[in-house]
This record gives C-alpha cells, sequence and structure tokens, in this order.
C-alpha cells in the first residue's frame, strides 16, 4: 500500500498548468496502484498560515504539543511519493507552498544538527515529483541563474532526508509560440514516469 501526499499552489483555479500536470499524474498513479492512501492539500484554498513567534519553540525542537506542523509533518512522514504542483511566482515558489515548508522543518523531527553536522531524520525511501510552470524559460540560457524554485526545492528536500526529486517543467507559457507544446512535452514527460 503506496501513500501519495499532492499538493497544489497554484493561484489559478480555473487552467493551472501545474494542477493539470499533478492531477493527471496522480490520475495515473492511481491506476497503478489501486490501494494508494490519498492525502491531497490545496494550499490556495486552504492556506497554511506563516510561521509566528509562538510558532518557535516547536519549530526549534524545543516544545512538543499537538498542532498544524504536527499534523503536516505526520502526512510528509507517511506518505512515500510526494507530488508538487509548484508555478514560479517571482522567482521562486509560492508564499503557500513556503509556508507548507516552512512549518514541517522542524528541529529533532525532520532535521537535526548533530555535533553541529546538519543531519536529515525523515524515514528514507521517499520520492518528489515537482511539476513546475513559468512564464519564462529558465532551465537553459541567460536566465538560468535566476530561477530559484529548482535549486531551492532540491536542497529543502535534501536537507530533510529526501534526495530523490524530480522536476518535470513546462516553461514559456507566457510565449504564444510555445505554451501549448512546451505543455505537451511535460505532459509527456509526466506520463512516461515510471511509478
Ligand atoms: C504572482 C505571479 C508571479 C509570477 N512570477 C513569474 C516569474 O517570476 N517568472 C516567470 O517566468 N513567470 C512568472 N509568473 C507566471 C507563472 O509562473 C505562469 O503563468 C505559470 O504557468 C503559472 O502556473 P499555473 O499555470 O500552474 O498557475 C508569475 C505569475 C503570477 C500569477
Amino acid at each position: 500500500m503506496s501513500t501519495l501526499l499532492v499538493l497544489h499552489s497554484s493561484l489559478n483555479s480555473a487552467s493551472s498548468v501545474t494542477r493539470e500536470l499533478t492531477a493527471a499524474f496522480v490520475q495515473r498513479f492511481l491506476a497503478h496502484h489501486p490501494v494508494t492512501t490519498l492525502i491531497e492539500r490545496d494550499l490556495i484554498t486552504n492556506p497554511i498560515p506563516h510561521l509566528t513567534p509562538d510558532m518557535v519553540p516547536s519549530v526549534l525542537g524545543q516544545e512538543a504539543g499537538p498542532n498544524l506542523a504536527d499534523t503536516l509533518i505526520d502526512e510528509l512522514e507517511r506518505a512515500d511519493v510526494v507530488v508538487i504542483g509548484a508555478p514560479m511566482y517571482n522567482f521562486t515558489v509560492s508564499s503557500a507552498l513556503k509556508a507548507w515548508i516552512d512549518h514541517v522543518y522542524r528541529a529533532k523531527r525532520t532535521f537535526a544538527y548533530v555535533d553541529g553536522v546538519p543531519t536529515a531524520l525523515l524515514p528514507p525511501g521517499k520520492k518528489v515529483i515537482l511539476f513546475v510552470s513559468s512564464g519564462g524559460a529558465y532551465t537553459e540560457g541567460a536566465a538560468k541563474s535566476i530561477d530559484f524554485v529548482e535549486p531551492f526545492m532540491r536542497t529543502a528536500f535534501k536537507f530533510i532526508g529526501i534526495s530523490d526529486v524530480t522536476i518535470i517543467r513546462a516553461e514559456s507559457q507566457a510565449s504564444p509560440e510555445a505554451a501549448s507544446a512546451e505543455r505537451s512535452r511535460a505532459m509527456q514527460r509526466a506520463m512516461a514516469l515510471s511509478i
């Protein structure tokens, strides 16, 4: 039995590229793995609040106690595969997705410093599939250095114990000539993933 954690973070509920790619992947995954526990979070319609001062002790691992972060970390710990729709907003991920990351980063639970060395604490064997969409193109050329989606997400997940991160991008969505081909190419890659 697999557990699939799905996170949506597009502001666009009607014609979002990342929502379309994520939904298609999830449908295919469920067809291949009928006995799956699906945990789905729409971080736009059901937003995670920003961290507030009262949350700092639990973030630092100084205080236990049930709160939203515990629920989010439980979901991440249970997940075999995490599927994320991540539109690029202002060169990085949306603040809605960043808020989720801020909550699942918890000292002594998802990471620790052991003798000063950062140590990931999530159970091993998890995969992340990240669907990224952007108005421009960032994987090659001059704009590569201003893409803070891919390096940030790889670093963020590696730090807590997930190095197996597959990123599928639909770029150039602001270009009428390129958008549709990019979208189709991303969909083909999504459907070709071995799951
Ligand atoms: C608030 C906002 C900020 C955006 N910032 C960028 C950006 O920095 N770079 C870019 O290439 N596209 C940017 N875009 C365009 C989106 O990344 C693009 O439309 C993408 O397809 C959105 O994903 P979605 O279709 O899943 O909503 C931005 C769009 C919005 C709404």
